[in-house]
């Protein structure tokens, strides 16, 4: 199975359009060590050239043309077999609207994560103009589901969404919550049972946190913030992170502690937010999640389990 990062910074990417905090200052004018990133979407690919993609960014024009694999190979087509959503925030979700370009797609999601991006969303009907353009195929909590082809082919890889400690999208807020509001996708290769367990956004540690890492080769996980009052410290607003559902890297509770200690698995924090410190790569919040044997996704970052 090959992995590789289309992008890997939380919502608003980094640098963000309108914020001049220390990293996004400093990435602009070249005076800290850090890289520019796009807002998170991983691609999974068989040793077919057949490719998923994890999380539709509103960037996915860009990350279709960064990764020569996911590029059309006839006049009008796509290696793109299906996009598979974690959850229905914007930054997961926009990039299917960018997608309207007649070319049929199957997208992989919770009942409820779908119902949230296709209820009242007038922008919808540009993807759903003739039978068949957009093929949904739902995700039921912890059944494990075959990704098939555009063409029908089965892929050789199969899905398993988990619930995990989430919350519903900021224009859903005041709508009935569910469990399938926010999920792990477990991707397993049938063929040589390698796995991978993409989080990108997890409130805190459960045991539903814990089934989904179960055994996996590759562990993606929530690397949002490093502290729980990043954004209240830095004069951005008032949210901690808990308001937001991201379970803090740092400190004595942070998700590094306990990720640290998974160390038989591959580990990668993702979805990144720019007030992160550990994106800074002379920083010691950094050379913290290096000493504990877990990398820090980048653009472009590829993987081959
Ligand atoms: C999040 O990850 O918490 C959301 O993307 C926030 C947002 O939609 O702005
Ligand atoms: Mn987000
Ligand atoms: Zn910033």
């Amino acid at each position: 199975m090959q992995i590789r990062v289309l992008g890997s910074a939380a919502g608003g990417g980094f640098p963000q359009w309108n914020c001049a905090c220390l990293n996004c200052q400093g990435v602009r004018s070249g005076t800290i060590r850090a890289q520019a990133r796009t807002q998170e979407s991983v691609a999974v690919g068989n040793d077919l050239g057949d490719w998923f993609v994890l999380n539709a960014s509103p960037e996915i024009r860009h990350h279709i043309e960064s990764f020569d694999c996911l590029h059309p190979q006839s006049a009008r087509g796509t290696p793109i077999q299906g996009i598979l959503l974690t959850n229905g925030d914007l930054d997961h979700c926009l990039g299917l609207l960018s997608l309207r370009e007649s070319e049929p797609i199957r997208v992989y999601a919770t009942g409820s994560v779908w119902r949230g991006f296709t209820g009242d969303n007038v922008l919808f009907r540009t993807l759903d103009r003739f039978a068949g353009q957009v093929s949904y195929v739902p995700l039921e909590l912890d059944r494990q589901r075959p990704l098939i082809g555009r063409d029908g082919r089965d892929s050789g890889l199969v899905v398993q969404a988990i619930a995990v400690p989430g919350k519903l999208p900021i224009h859903l807020a005041g709508h009935h919550p569910s469990p399938e509001d926010n999920v792990a996708l477990r991707v397993t290769e049938a063929s040589s049972g390698k796995c991978l367990a993409y989080i990108p956004a997890a409130a805190n540690l459960d045991r539903d946190v814990e089934r989904a890492v179960e055994r996996a080769d590759t562990v993606f996980f929530d690397g949002t913030f490093w502290s729980s009052d990043e954004l209240i410290q830095q004069g951005l607003g008032d949210k901690r992170a808990e308001d937001m559902a991201h379970w803090p890297v740092g400190g004595s509770h942070g998700s590094l502690r306990w990720l640290g200690g998974l160390s038989s698995v591959q580990r990668v924090f993702i979805h990144i937010n720019n007030t992160n410190p550990m994106l800074r790569e002379d920083s010691p919040e950094h050379r913290a999640v290096v000493d504990a044997g877990v990398s820090i996704a980048h653009d472009g970052m590829q993987l081959c389990l």
